[in-house]
């Protein structure tokens, strides 16, 4: 099971790596616009820095046809390092890029999924994740944990080394969803990452475990 942050933003990268064993950071044209104007290639070297070479890092490509993929791939390959899952929307074009970088080794995070076809097309193409986007797929009525499922069933069944990691996600019970449903890893945003201990039962338990140490130990007795 992987934990992924869905974020470009440094101090949160930086906060969510420290506190959380994260899997890997993955981004996308939308979530960097809320960074404002970047310095794009020092940015991302940075975000490598604070993750780590042993975790995942995924950057999306922005172009529309085949070469325009390729072009960005090998930008982002030099501009950050050659560890980076670039990744590619499942459209015709894309992949034709997916087969292309990975046949060439370089890692692919296959994006922008809605089926079960796109899927097993870009797990075919070579990709090493596969991103449905769940949020989104539930708005439109589809859903997502029976995809994910069979999805996860096939895979495993044709002995395929590509990976869900399910994405887009409003709320943490859509994240368990996925992982109960077969997703081997999920991404989120910071946001719903952080609200999954914010739920005041455990405050109140710590309040209580405090009050009793209290009570029956003294105020000044400690563990240190
Ligand atoms: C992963 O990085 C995906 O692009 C992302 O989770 C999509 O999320 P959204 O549907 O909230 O834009």
């Amino acid at each position: 099971m992987e934990i992924i942050l869905d974020s470009a933003n440094i101090a949160e990268i930086e906060k969510c790596d420290r506190r959380f064993a994260l899997a890997g950071v993955t981004s996308n044209p939308t979530i960097i616009k809320k960074e404002g104007r970047l310095d794009f290639y020092p940015h991302f070297r940075k975000i490598r820095e604070i993750i780590g070479e042993n975790k995942s890092l995924h950057i999306q490509t922005l172009g529309a046809t085949t070469e325009e993929m390729l072009a960005e791939a090998r930008a982002v390959l030099a501009g950050v390092d050659g560890r980076v899952y670039i990744k590619i929307p499942v459209t015709e074009p894309g992949l034709e890029a997916i087969k292309t970088l990975a046949g060439g080794g370089v890692n692919v995070t296959a994006t922008g999924i809605y089926t079960r076809m796109q899927a097993y097309l870009a797990a075919a193409a070579g990709a090493r994740y596969l991103a449905p986007y769940c949020n989104r797929m539930e708005q439109m009525g589809i859903d997502f944990r029976a995809i994910i499922a069979e999805v996860s069933g096939v895979l495993a069944r044709a002995g395929s080394p590509a990976k869900i990691v399910a994405a887009s996600f409003k709320n943490i019970t859509q994240t368990t969803d996925a992982l109960a449903a077969g997703a081997a890893a999920v991404t989120m945003t910071p946001d719903i990452l952080h609200s999954a201990c914010d739920f005041a039962p455990i405050g109140l338990a710590v309040r209580d475990f405090h009050a009793d140490w209290v009570s029956s130990q003294g105020a000044d007795a400690r563990l240190d």
